[in-house]
């Protein structure tokens, strides 16, 4: 039987990820949303691109949550996304009480599947998934890692005139101002990138990974990204239905890893069928280390500023 995918959200990173899971075919897919027609609208447009794309995918979209039922692996991306000159933690209420309600009726219908949260802010909307879901840890991740690594590696590819497939790199931590680029874990074929870019051009490049999310709002200045979101979100859920184990940044609840309790944030995690089988632990300098404990009390701020409004 093929996997089945729910995408809650059918705006551009949700229905952007859908279109790649149908365009290659191995899963069906139920677009949900809220406003009437746009998912049953995307989605009838997608099914109509298979006979061309030669992909035998099923694809439905809905305002409800039944067509859902058994779904595999759910992704929530539903939510206000940002102007020009908000933060992501400007989304934090809004987001909540959304996350939360269209995490409450999807979990319903499928309680064995394994939730990824792409809502922002992100580390904080993947805690509310967790809490609202009641499912067990393992089963409710975040995207965000994958993103922001992508980002940093496609700009020190650039940077260096070499295919992204040889830079290899970890960002970590929260996705927000405070993320954690691992420069001592990154590598090009093997060498590490302090040997081969000054300090002055790498500290650049790792700005502009931290704010490329901003960089995107402010050029398109009605929403934020939604290419390389969905692309990194389709691969964690590659990674899930296909048991690949890959070891990818991603948002997890730590739970002593790291010296960090009792809050999602961005790590090495290996995903497979059963989700986050496990955090991977490197070995940070305390510079690093340092910088992830500050990213996690950001996001702590953020679950505690949930926990006085009714989160
Ligand atoms: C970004 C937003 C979607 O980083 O968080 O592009």
């Amino acid at each position: 039987m093929k996997k089945k995918v729910t995408v809650v959200g059918a705006g551009n990173v949700g229905a952007t990820t859908a279109q790649r899971i149908v365009d290659k075919g191995y899963a069906d897919v139920v677009l949900v949303d809220v406003v009437e027609g746009l998912p049953q609208g995307k989605a009838l447009d997608m099914l109509e691109s298979a006979p061309v794309l030669g992909s035998d995918a099923k694809i439905a979209g809905s305002n409800s949550y039944e067509e859902t039922a058994a779904s595999d692996v759910i992704v929530v991306t539903a939510g206000i996304a940002r102007k020009p000159g908000m933060s992501r933690d400007d989304l934090l209420l809004t987001n909540m009480k959304i996350v939360g309600a269209v995490t409450e009726a999807a979990v319903k219908q499928s309680p064995n599947a394994v939730l990824i949260i792409v809502s922002n802010p992100l580390d904080a909307m993947v805690y509310q998934g967790f809490k609202v879901s009641g499912f067990p840890k393992n089963r409710v991740v975040g995207m965000a890692g994958i993103l922001d690594t992508a980002r940093f590696r496609s700009f020190l590819a650039a940077e260096l005139n070499v295919s992204v497939r040889d830079v290899q790199a970890y960002v970590l931590g929260g996705h927000g101002d405070t993320m954690v680029p691992l420069v001592n874990h990154t590598t090009v074929a093997g060498v590490p990138i302090p040997q081969l870019l000054s300090k002055e051009r790498l500290d650049a490049i790792v700005q502009r990974t931290r704010d490329g999310g901003a960089e995107i709002v402010n050029l398109l200045k009605t929403g934020s990204a939604y290419y390389a979101p969905s692309a990194a979100a389709v691969e964690m859920v590659e990674a899930i239905l296909f048991d690949q184990k890959r070891i990818l940044p991603c948002a997890a609840l730590l739970e002593g890893e790291y010296g960090i309790n009792g809050v999602y944030a961005g790590v090495p995690v290996k995903l497979g069928a059963g989700g986050v089988e496990e955090i991977v632990q490197l070995d940070l300098t305390a510079d690093e280390q340092a910088a992830l404990a500050k990213s996690a009390a950001s996001v702590q701020e953020l679950i505690e500023i949930m926990a006085n409004n009714g989160g």
